[in-house]
């Protein structure tokens, strides 16, 4: 627990640097991973990309949205709270479902569907409010640039149509995606 006057003991340190390392590493390869197989799904998108490179940040945010990394958080009532008519009480644990909220349709008009010109404002994709993701700015930063590599080099992205994608198990959900995956590429000439 933090100590009253703000200051972390040692073994507080080591862990949030430990939390820090994991919470950029999978998280990031699966996001990654799943704009291999949303450009896959959805051929235009690598000429699109490659004639408009802005285009990278749209489809960032709805990868986001519709295939993101995290898709459980966990909270502990710190007071008793009612949240649409049911109460909690104090301590209590909740489980948070980022990837269904992300889902919602009373949130996103036809959720179902990728669309990287639809608006994803407050999607769940990097969590939300104190505790949202520390590390949004770099995440983005990350998987833009390898989207926007893949643009400019790349004129066909498809998965193996003998090999299905391996997805992470044993995490209770709270990071999965794809754990293996095989992509064949057409590189770009001149
Ligand atoms: C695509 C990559 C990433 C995704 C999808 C992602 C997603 C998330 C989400 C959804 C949360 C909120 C969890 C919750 O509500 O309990 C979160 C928290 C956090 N993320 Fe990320 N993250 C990514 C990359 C990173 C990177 C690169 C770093 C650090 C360099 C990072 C550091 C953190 C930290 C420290 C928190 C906890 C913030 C807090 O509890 O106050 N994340 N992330």
């Amino acid at each position: 627990m933090w100590k009253d006057e703000g200051i972390l003991t040692e073994r507080e340190a080591v862990e949030l640097c430990s939390f820090v390392f994991i919470a950029g590493h999978d998280t990031t390869t699966i996001l990654i991973a799943n704009a291999f197989r949303m450009l896959s799904e959805h051929p235009g998108l690598l000429a699109r990309i490659r004639g408009n490179e802005e285009d990278a940040g749209r489809f960032v945010e709805e990868l986001a949205r519709y295939r993101g990394t995290v898709q459980r958080a966990s909270r502990i009532t710190t007071e008793e709270v009612t949240v649409s008519g049911v109460t909690l009480p104090k301590g209590a644990v909740v489980r948070l479902l980022n990837a269904a909220a992300n889902r919602d349709p009373g949130k996103f008009a036809d959720p179902d569907t990728f669309d990287i010109d639809r608006t994803t404002d407050g999607h769940f994709g990097f969590g939300a409010g104190v505790h949202s993701c520390a590390g949004a700015p770099l995440a983005r930063m990350e998987t833009i640039a390898t989207t926007l590599q893949l643009a400019r080099k790349l004129t066909s992205i498809t998965l193996d149509p003998d090999r299905p994608i391996d997805y992470v198990r044993g995490n209770n959900l709270t990071n999965s995606g794809p754990a293996r995956m095989y992509v064949r590429v057409e590189a770009r000439h001149g």
